[in-house]
């Protein structure tokens, strides 16, 4: 298997660890350690520096699995793989899941691995595209058409990355509807879920539709830790032994000292969240307000789930040739929409602190006024 290579991570590598202002990220500002404790009044340093450090369960912790099954109705730790972040559930399921020429559709623009895996994997993938002019809705109408004999999987990720709109249940419901009469597996990679921006209850999972689907979580973007690498697959029995005999030769098990900071952390989901959903909500509104006071340079769709946005230029643009141009000398980081295949746009990351977005907004604003008027 040669997938081709996958162009965000390629460009976070060249440029997240070097720039000033990094407002590409997709996760909420990271937790540390001590903060955990401090939120949660669990003292994890101290049972960090008593924790053994030999293997653990390679299902995961049964703990860990219990917290992540009580996030979703009716399901029980067996159902639940605890896994290296979602970029290694995402793989394995894929891996358990797609046969040579099955039909995968797959929402489009995405992150890369959800279409290159299956792709690489044999199966005839075909893109659904996800329109600026609908607001980043997906049109349930265009799937059915989409649709064919020996279409076997719809991959999804809504909360969508790099949009962060979350459609209506509604249309989260048709679509499973659609799958289900038709047999067709849904594989929901649900990362984004859980820092709504607009007041209103964040986006259920799929599952709560199609008992049967297979769903993806990640610890790295809402709860905010994103180094611990700690993600999971929620399937049904035999999607998760052959993820489960996947993953023997992949990666064996999970950290132990993440999987007790990420047990920790989703016991107390309620305070974790109230965390983070505050930094996401006063960030929104930097962002809005700065969008508003842009409009002549950028058009932007809000955002109403998760911290990142795909903003478009208003004059058409190379966006890899902005975003080059805007760290040489800015010192800021985007990441251009080339690197999920689409021209004209970017995407930025609102979950950080409050200052460097503050900071890294107005540098983009002063950098496009001279891009575009050479002001
Ligand atoms: C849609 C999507 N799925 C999965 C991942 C991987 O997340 P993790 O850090 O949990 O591996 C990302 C990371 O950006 C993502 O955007």
């Amino acid at each position: 298997m040669r997938p081709q290579p996958f162009q965000v991570e390629r460009w976070f590598s060249a440029h997240e660890f070097s720039v000033a202002f990094n407002i590409a990220e997709s996760c909420i500002k990271p937790l540390t350690v001590n903060e955990i404790s401090r939120i949660t009044g669990h003292d994890l340093p101290l049972e960090l520096d008593e924790m053994s450090l030999g293997y653990t369960d390679s299902s995961g912790d049964p703990r860990l699995r219990r917290a992540i099954a009580s996030m979703y109705p009716d399901l029980s730790a067996e159902d639940v793989l605890v896994t290296n972040g979602a970029i290694e559930a995402n793989y394995l399921a894929f891996a358990a899941a797609v046969n040579l020429g099955d039909g995968v559709i797959v929402v489009h623009p995405a992150y890369q691995q959800l279409y290159e895996i299956p792709s690489a994997l044999g199966a005839r993938v075909k893109r659904w595209a996800i329109r600026k002019e609908n607001g980043f809705i997906p049109d349930v109408r265009e799937l059915a058409d989409l649709i064919d004999r020996d279409t076997r999987l719809i991959v999804l990720n809504f909360p969508h990355n790099p949009s962060g709109i979350a459609p209506d249940p509604a249309v989260l419901r048709r679509i499973c509807e659609i799958a289900g009469e038709r047999g067709i597996v849904v594989h929901s990679d649900e990362v984004y879920r859980g820092l709504r921006l607009d007041g209103r209850e964040p986006s259920p999972s799929v599952r709560e539709f199609l008992p049967g689907a297979t769903v993806i979580g990640s610890a790295s973007k809402a709860f905010g830790l994103s180094g611990a690498r700690i993600g999971w697959i929620a399937a049904k029995p035999d999607i998760i032994r052959r993820c489960a005999e996947h993953r023997d030769y992949v990666s064996i098990c999970s950290a132990k000292p993440s999987e007790l900071i990420a047990r920790v952390v989703f016991e107390n989901a309620t305070k974790i969240l109230s965390r983070n959903r505050r930094i996401a909500r006063e960030n929104y509104e930097v962002l809005m307000n700065w969008a508003r006071d842009n409009e002549e340079f950028f058009g932007l769709a809000s955002p109403n789930e998760g911290v990142v946005a795909f903003p478009w230029f208003t004059s058409p643009c190379s966006s890899e040739d902005f975003c080059t141009k805007l760290i040489q000398s800015e010192d800021v980081l985007l990441v251009p929409g080339s690197c999920f295949d689409v021209e004209n746009h970017f995407r930025i990351g609102f979950g950080y602190a409050r200052e460097s977005l503050e900071e890294g907004l107005s540098r983009l604003s002063r950098f496009a006024r001279g891009y575009f008027k050479g002001a």
